[in-house]
């Protein structure tokens, strides 16, 4: 298999493309969008360790903490504590079907637009909350953002990016979603300290940072010439296809484009092609994809961070000292990932990362275990240290495995025709269950306590003889030619590529069109 910054593998064409500035700053503004999402997970796991802003909205949850009658695992388990931290993703994932259809029919630069002005809206709520209502309605409106912008930007992303640097260029999108979680991490530590109890406010309103950031982003990118063309601005599209590739000479890629565009022009209903047979692939792989995502166990660690690390017992000031910790390894790790994922490949690291992911839940459980015990505050200083580093060894492979490539790869393996419609699955799925692990997660660490890592640790096994075997590597493949390159050639998926007939094991030679050697060898897939 081709490897680094070669021509692609497979006999394939690699289009001329320079790394244009254009390319890049477009990439950087629009990945912003990543920067209000992190912000929005990172951020209630300090609010909702805040006595001020549990006393004025949560006083069951206040009174609990004071009095310290609860097990240590059950003491912030509460549902509408929880339903703070989870009714953005409720609205998220519903505001995605929306979005699917502004990405395709406005365009995915208008999608990011409507996405920061939810983000605004949300903001204001939130920094002015008077009450619950208040409170909850603006998680509604950041959801609403949030549903927009991680349906258009790895979209975006994925698109305007030359193929060779493809992952790298869509992994901005999680950079900034693991340095917004950072950001709010910070920001907590800080207003932690805020004397008036009114630090919190100041902790929902600097969203206001990334939210306008996203909205001017989107206000000077130029849209995506897949979109201009799928929206029949041909002329556009190819102007905009010589200045982001820098060259005159974008023909064999304008008419991949064109003939894309066309077959998706023939989809009248989206949703519905995407259940078709020949779909069925890339739809199991996104949906498969988010679900692991979330089932690794890191939003626990990201949401609730400071609350996990008061529950071992670091107190208040420690345990926010901690979750920045983390928060750095995460952005840190991400960056290993944009050098290596069009170098190694996505398979690659979602193996290894699974190995160190299992491995370091295990022993965190095995720790937890035999140290913390229901009501003392007992883990001795160097346990807690080795419970951090574990905690950062989970993290960074999270950070250049699952985290960047679960959006990336389901961005780049739909066709034109149901990218907008698979995205917006993906987003919803990933929201999701991202709800719910939110939802569950403190109920859950009162109820298995330590052995939430061990059930956390089985699905990372389960997702890991998955990528071995079902998930096809898809590095330096021109983004519209996913089908003949990638899924014809599956040992497995090949059997749905059937273009003439829905008949089970009928495959047809898909060779043909695009005049690729097809040559099948299942190694060069597994
Ligand atoms: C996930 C989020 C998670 C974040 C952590 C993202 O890829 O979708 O749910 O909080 O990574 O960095």
């Amino acid at each position: 298999m081709a490897g680094g910054f070669g021509p692609t593998g497979g006999g394939g064409t690699e289009f001329e493309a320079k790394i244009t500035p254009i390319v890049i700053i477009s990439c950087i503004m629009a990945a912003t969008g990543g920067l209000m999402f992190g912000y929005d997970v990172g951020v209630s796991g300090g609010v909702t360790s805040m006595p001020a802003f549990l006393k004025k909205f949560f006083p069951v949850v206040y009174e609990k903490t004071q009095e310290d009658k609860d097990s240590n695992y059950c003491k912030y388990d509460n549902q509408n504590l929880q339903l703070f931290t989870s009714s953005l993703y409720l609205a998220g994932l519903t505001a995605t079907f929306f979005a699917s259809y502004t990405t395709r029919k406005l365009g995915r630069r208008l999608t990011m637009l409507i996405a920061g002005v939810f983000f605004i809206i949300g903001t204001a709520f939130n920094a002015a909350a008077q009450d619950l209502a208040m409170l909850i309605v603006g998680r509604i409106m950041l959801g609403c953002g949030v549903g927009f912008a991680n349906q258009a930007v790895p979209v975006f992303l994925s698109e305007i990016a030359p193929t060779r640097i493809r992952g790298g260029l869509n992994i901005l999108f999680q950079l900034n979603v693991t340095i917004g979680i950072l950001f709010a991490n910070l920001v907590n530590y800080g207003t932690a300290k805020i004397k008036g109890g009114w630090g919190w406010r100041v902790s929902l309103g600097l969203a206001g940072i990334p939210a306008g950031l996203l909205t001017l982003g989107a206000l000077f990118v130029v849209d995506t010439p897949n979109s201009l063309i799928e929206r029949g601005h041909l002329d556009e599209g190819k102007a905009v296809l010589k200045r982001i590739r820098g060259t005159d000479n974008v023909e064999p890629e304008y008419l991949e484009l064109v003939e894309a565009s066309r077959v998706a022009k023939e989809v009248k209903h989206p949703f519905r092609n995407l259940l078709k047979r020949r779909n069925r692939p890339q739809l199991i792989i996104a949906v498969a994809l988010q679900i692991f995502q979330q089932f690794t166990g890191i939003n626990a660690i990201m949401f609730y961070a400071p609350v996990l690390f008061n529950t071992l017992g670091f107190g208040g000031d420690a345990s926010l000292y901690s979750a920045v910790i983390t928060g750095a390894v995460n952005v840190l790790s991400t960056i290993v990932s944009i050098y290596s994922v069009d170098k190694v490949g996505r398979r690659m690291l979602l193996l290894e990362a699974g190995v160190q992911m299992f491995l370091s839940q295990v022993v965190i459980a095995i720790i937890l275990g035999i140290k913390v015990k229901d009501h003392s505050d007992n883990l001795e200083k160097g346990f807690a240290v080795f419970v951090v580093v574990l905690v950062c060894t989970f993290v960074s492979s999270f950070a250049w495995s699952w985290g960047p490539l679960g959006w990336l790869i389901p961005s780049e393996t739909f066709p034109l025709e149901t990218r907008s419609a698979g995205q917006s699955v993906t987003v919803c799925v990933n929201l999701l269950f991202t709800f719910v692990i939110a939802q569950a997660f403190l109920s859950m660490l009162c109820h298995f306590k330590f052995g939430i890592f061990l059930f956390f640790s089985g699905w990372v096994f389960i997702m890991s003889v998955f990528v071995l075997f079902l998930l096809p590597e898809t590095k330096n493949i021109p983004i519209e030619e996913m089908t003949e390159r990638v899924w014809k050639r599956h040992w497995l998926w090949k059997r749905f590529m059937d273009d003439d007939y829905d008949n089970v094991g009928a495959v047809t030679n898909g060779e043909k069109k695009n005049g690729v050697n097809n040559g099948f060898d299942p190694s060069s897939q597994l």
